[in-house]
C-alpha cells in the first residue's frame, strides 16, 4: 500500500515536471511568433513609403489620405488576399494605391480620379510601380460603366471616391467583382454620423442616408459576405460569393 502511494506521489511529480515543461516550450514558441510577427511587420512598415514624401501632400489644407490604422488594415488584407486584379476609386495622389501595389507584388491596379492635378500626381507618385499602376483621370462612374461593357473584372476593388455616391456605384461593382473577390470601402460611418441617432446636419444629411442604404444593401445581399469594421471612420469588407 506505501509503495503504491509512494508510486503514485512519484507519477503526479514527474507529470507535474512535465505538464511545467509542455508550458514553457509552449511559451517560448509563443514568444518566438509574437517576435516574428512585429518583425514582419517592422519590415513591412519600412517599405511602406511615408504619405509625408508624397507628391502633393502638402498642396490642399485636409488631406484626404486614408487614416494609419486603415492603412494597416488594408495592407494587411490585401497581402493575406494576393489579389491580381485591382480597381481602386478615388486615387487622391496615390497613397492607398501604393500600398495595395506594394502589399500584393503580382498585381495591376486600376485607379481613379476626377481630378487632373490629382491623378498627375499620383502618376508621378506611382512611376516605381511601372505598368502595374494605371492612373485614369474621370468621373468614376462613366469609368466603371466602360468597365462593364469591356466585361472587365477585379478580384480586389477598393472604394474610396464620393461617399454620396457609393450606393450609385454599387451594382455596377458587384458585376466588376470576380467571384470570390472583394469589395473594400472606407469611411461608410462618415465621421460617426452614419452611426449617430437624432437630426443629421442639413448639408451632410443626404450621404449619410445613401451610405445608410449603401450598408443596408451590402449587409443584406445573399451574394455577398459582408463584415463592417469600426477601424478608422468605419471600413466594409464584402466578399463575393
Ligand atoms: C478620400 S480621397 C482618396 C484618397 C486615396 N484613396 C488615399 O487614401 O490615398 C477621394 C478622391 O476621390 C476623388 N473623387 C471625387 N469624386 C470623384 C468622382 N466622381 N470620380 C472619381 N474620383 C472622384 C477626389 O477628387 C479625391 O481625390
Amino acid at each position: 500500500m506505501t509503495v503504491t502511494l509512494s508510486r503514485l506521489v512519484n507519477l503526479v511529480l514527474k507529470l507535474g515536471k512535465i505538464i511545467n515543461r509542455t508550458k514553457n516550450i509552449y511559451l517560448e514558441v509563443l514568444k518566438q511568433k509574437i517576435k516574428l510577427y512585429l518583425l514582419i511587420k517592422i519590415i513591412d512598415l519600412k517599405f511602406m513609403e511615408k504619405k509625408e514624401d508624397f507628391k502633393g501632400f502638402n498642396k490642399d489644407e485636409y488631406v484626404p489620405i486614408l487614416r494609419d490604422e486603415s492603412i494597416s488594415f488594408l495592407y494587411d488584407l490585401a497581402k493575406k488576399l494576393q489579389p491580381k486584379t485591382i480597381l481602386e476609386i478615388g486615387t487622391y495622389i496615390g497613397y492607398s494605391a501604393s500600398i495595395l501595389l506594394s502589399s500584393s507584388p503580382n498585381c495591376t491596379l486600376d485607379t481613379v480620379e476626377i481630378k487632373e492635378e490629382n491623378a498627375n500626381l499620383a502618376r508621378e507618385n506611382l512611376k516605381n510601380f511601372g505598368e502595374r499602376a494605371k492612373v485614369f483621370c474621370q468621373d468614376a462612374k462613366d469609368f466603371i460603366e466602360t468597365k462593364l461593357k469591356e466585361k472587365k473584372k477585379y478580384d480586389f476593388i477598393f472604394l474610396d471616391g464620393p461617399k454620396g455616391q457609393y450606393i450609385r456605384y454599387l451594382p455596377i461593382l458587384k458585376e466588376l467583382l470576380e467571384s470570390g473577390g472583394v469589395l473594400v470601402a472606407d469611411n461608410v460611418y462618415f465621421h460617426g454620423m452614419v452611426k449617430m441617432e437624432g437630426k443629421i446636419p442639413h448639408k451632410h444629411r443626404s450621404i449619410v442616408n445613401n451610405l445608410r442604404q449603401f450598408i443596408n444593401e451590402i449587409s443584406i445581399d445573399s451574394n455577398l459576405q459582408t463584415t463592417i469594421y469600426d477601424i478608422g471612420d468605419g471600413i466594409s469588407v464584402s466578399y463575393k460569393n
